[in-house]
């Protein structure tokens, strides 16, 4: 049948009108397709895809079991939702359907969950409520990027349907951040942790202390934080925290079930501390406070018993202050510290932290004195580490020392990406998106049996980084694929299928106002994001 013309007019009319509102930037309406169940970082044990669609609408409620914890999930998966859909969501104990949020007894470990979803729901169902958390990242990412804006998006929100089952490869996957060279506030630590949460991170280890800045209140010895906490590299005001500030820092990581491992350095990358009280010092002289960037030169004076009444109201305190199990010592770069001292210091200086009710973590060259039972070594090699290193890294795994994996050459995210990246330092070479994700922490020192092997760390050291946006241009795309390395399992690790999955996350980091490095290794949608 032919049209009348005056019909005609009137859909091209109109049809230039649909033309000219996309064209004056009204958002088209995004592609109804729910993202695939497997579309997730890191990527999940297993994901089943099948029947319909769930529709978050105008309706939908987020039911919780009674207990607080639950309930506290529920109420941080409504607040990333409400402002984005502008629906109320309501977080309930009360009536079916929706989004179901449960504990019961499973496979599910201590942190793993199931994602179920179809046309009446989607119910997470996990032991523990860091199952829930983590099964509400997985749930943040299936529904469009949008949901990360923090004004009413068009929608529609949907999450495919299918069951996902899901757990951990490691239970440590953590991320450390340097205050130290430079001071970040509060509510820059919280940004950061809100970030790791999203790729399952549930550590946070704060270098807390270091020559260039003392960063944490001790009431038994104030000017650790006044005066040795007043600067910072480059010479800037710095900074530290009070306890307050540090008990709020370890709650909000609590909330997004992140436990906090605060370091202490010991007993080199004591400038800070040195300068702050001269009884500290062999000669009795405090250094001046320390504003660059050398390591090595500095060591706390081990002959001296002050030192031990210093270290052991430093643990003490901040043992205190701490929820978790680990405390943090150190024992890197103590280039200004015999070995026969370094051996002395940390015989001693291990059991006040078991004093105090801690597990010892020290960088790797703990191994080189004798580790505490229990204790946890942080590896921070690189590929050009003398096999000797490695070889006593790995005997002490041999003799149950565990290990953190943070290899420089790999996951240091400090590192630069290519000699042009304006950020970060290169002594342990460039890092690019693919070498820091392609390496199997499993099979990565040799000599080392598998169950030594308690996860992975992604460093970041702030010599050169001075904000927020420092801190995500260095992180991202990088972080995502450690915490990959630390969650899903070995097999399904694949280059070209995670950049294909990481390439996805980027309108996520626009919405959410992350910058990031666009590496030209990773397939990033063409339109860049929005
Ligand atoms: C380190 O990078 N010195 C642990």
């Amino acid at each position: 049948m032919r049209q009348h013309p005056r019909t005609l007019r009137l859909l091209g009319s109109l049809l230039l009108v649909a033309m000219t509102a996309s064209v004056t930037g009204a958002a088209p309406a995004p592609a109804a397709s729910p993202t695939p169940l497997d579309r997730v970082v890191p990527a999940p044990a297993s994901a089943d895809p099948g029947g319909s669609p769930y529709r978050i609408t105008r309706g939908t409620h987020i039911r919780v079991d009674g207990s607080r914890e639950t309930r506290g999930v529920g109420e941080y998966l409504a607040r990333i939702l409400r402002p984005s859909t502008g629906y109320r969501l309501p977080v309930t104990a009360q009536g079916a359907g929706g989004i179901r949020l449960r504990i019961a007894e499973g496979p599910f470990g201590a942190e793993g969950y199931r994602l179920d979803s179809g046309r009446g729901g989607v119910t997470i169902t996990a032991a523990r409520p860091a199952g829930l958390f983590h099964g509400v990242q997985t749930l943040r990412q299936l529904l469009p990027a949008g949901v990360e804006r923090d004004s009413v998006q068009p929608g529609p929100w949907l999450v495919a349907g299918g069951t996902i089952k899901d757990t951990p490869r490691y239970g440590w996957r953590g991320a450390m951040l340097d205050v130290s060279r430079h001071f970040f506030t509060v509510d820059q630590v919280k940004r950061y942790i809100d970030q790791l949460a999203l790729y399952k991170i549930n550590k946070l280890h704060l270098h807390l202390s270091d020559d260039q800045g003392w960063r944490i209140a001790v009431d038994s010895w104030p000017r650790l934080a006044t005066y040795g906490g007043s600067t910072q590299v480059g010479g800037g005001p710095g900074g530290f925290y009070t306890k307050a500030d540090y008990k709020e820092i370890v709650r909000y990581a609590g909330s997004r079930h992140l436990e906090v491992v605060p370091e202490i350095d010991m007993p080199g990358h004591t400038n800070a501390a040195l300068a702050s009280y001269a009884d500290l010092n062999c000669d009795g002289v405090a250094p001046p406070l320390y504003t660059g960037t050398e390591v090595g030169f500095s060591s706390l004076c081990v002959g001296k018993e002050i030192t031990y009444d210093f270290v052991d109201d430093v643990i003490r305190e901040l043992a205190a202050l701490t929820p978790g199990r680990y405390l943090h010592i150190g024992g890197d770069e103590a280039h200004s510290t015999s070995h026969e001292d370094y051996v002395t210091f940390m015989d001693r200086v291990q059991p006040v932290v078991a004093q105090y009710g801690k597990t010892v973590v020290g960088w790797h060259q703990l191994t080189g004195a004798t580790p505490a039972p229990g204790a946890l070594a942080q590896y921070w090699g690189l590929d050009g580490t003398s096999a000797e290193e490695k070889e006593r890294v790995a005997k002490a795994a041999r003799n149950g020392t565990g290990l953190i994996l943070s290899p420089a050459d790999r996951v240091y995210l400090d590192m630069k990406y290519t000699k042009e990246t304006p950020l970060g330092l290169s002594w342990a070479g460039y890092v690019e998106v693919r070498r820091s994700y392609d390496w199997d922490p499993g099979a990565y020192l040799p000599g080392v049996p598998g169950d030594a092997v308690r996860g992975v760390e992604a460093p970041m050291w702030s010599e050169t980084l001075e904000n927020s946006r420092h801190i995500e241009y260095m992180a991202f795309p990088r972080l995502p694929g450690v915490a990959e390395l630390g969650w899903s399992s070995a097999a399904s690790h694949d280059w070209e299928r995670y950049k294909v999955r990481l390439a996805a996350q980027a309108e996520r980091w626009d919405a959410l106002g992350i910058d990031y490095y666009r590496s030209p290794q990773v397939p990033w949608p063409a339109a860049g994001g929005r």
